[in-house]
């Protein structure tokens, strides 16, 4: 009845920017990530006969309100799953990764709980059946559950049963690494849920969005297979750009991005022009993640540090999926 589960936090770098079902979280279009080693969270999950309600600790801080009420109905889903409706849970978790700030916490998050609540419960889930359970606590989290390069099919289905991820290339595969560029600790204004919505209902831009995924999927897949990092920045760094003009062309329309934001994207174009490859990649929030090539790495790091506004620069790697204690 009790379980430890680890996850980490993984970088879209085709990006899933839509929900045609948001009760399901089933996704507008398929996505691609690489799954992050410095940004984790370890979760324990004890289900307790003699509790009457599921009790939440982040970071040894009881949670209420609705980041409570997220992981209660995300553990209803297990619980039913299971067939133990009246059956609760205490929920430890602790994160590194900073919080709501565009580093995908909640991808993090929801697979360790996932992965721990299953776990405890003896359910013996496949990796794709895990993601999928994973897919509806929030949907860039049914990713976490590999390492390394990951698609998250989009599927058809109108039950979500084709809607999960699939490990692209392994953790070992390609030696990549990502610089998060952290910019502000403040709270992000639009969460990603909400700017999705919005963007889906009212802007103009979606539709090319969508029309441009499967190409881009195509294209970035033979670059991480051909291990060619110049294509697969490129294509990456366009995609994010597309993904955040649908943000402008919304009604009301918002961006995520910060002066700061502009700044450190300008600065890694100037890289590219002084010989170096680094691309960035920017979720839904005003941080900047830079990617690069081992041999780069002294001077992207310093490079990026001494850009006035950003507070940290936090080096990762490839990491791997969920793993048990
Ligand atoms: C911009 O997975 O946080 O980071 O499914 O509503 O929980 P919900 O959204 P979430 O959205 C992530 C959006 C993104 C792009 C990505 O990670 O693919």
């Amino acid at each position: 009845m009790k379980a430890t589960a680890k996850a980490h936090t993984n970088i879209a770098l085709i990006k899933y920017w839509g929900k045609r079902d948001e009760s399901l979280i089933l996704p507008m279009n398929s996505s691609l990530s690489l799954t992050l080693n410095a940004f984790y969270t370890e979760t324990t999950v004890t289900f307790k006969p003699d509790l009457s309600e599921d009790k939440f600790f982040l970071d040894n801080e009881l949670i209420v309100g609705d980041q409570f009420t997220k992981v209660s109905k995300f553990l209803d889903l297990i619980r039913n799953y299971a067939d133990v409706p009246d059956l609760f849970a205490e929920v430890h978790s602790t994160n590194a990764v900073p919080t709501a700030a565009g580093f995908a916490s909640s991808a993090s998050g929801f697979a360790a709980l996932a992965a721990a609540a299953s776990r405890a419960l003896d359910l013996k889930l496949d990796e794709s059946t895990l993601s999928r359970l994973t897919r509806q606590g929030s949907g860039s989290a049914c990713r976490s559950v590999y390492g390394g390069f990951v698609e998250w099919e989009k599927g058809t289905q109108d039950d979500g049963s084709d809607s999960y991820a699939v490990p692209v290339a392994p953790q070992d595969h390609w030696d990549v690494r990502v610089a998060a560029v952290v910019l502000s600790s403040v709270m992000k204004k639009v969460s990603s849920r909400e700017g999705m919505k919005r963007t889906v209902e009212t802007s103009p831009f979606y539709s090319a969005w969508v029309d441009n995924i499967p190409t881009d999927l195509t294209q970035i897949k033979e670059a991480i297979q051909d291990r060619d990092f110049e294509r697969m920045g490129e294509i990456a760094e366009a995609n994010c750009q597309k993904m955040h003009a649908t943000t402008l062309a919304a009604n009301p329309p918002f961006t995520y991005w910060h002066d700061t934001t502009l700044t450190v994207m300008q600065t890694v174009q100037g890289l590219r022009e002084k010989g170096i490859p680094a691309y960035f990649t920017i979720d839904a929030g005003p941080n900047v993640k830079v990617l690069y090539q081992p041999e780069n790495e002294e001077v992207v790091q310093q490079t990026l540090r001494e850009i006035p506004g950003v507070t940290n620069v936090i080096l990762s790697r490839s990491g791997q999926g969920v793993t048990y204690k």
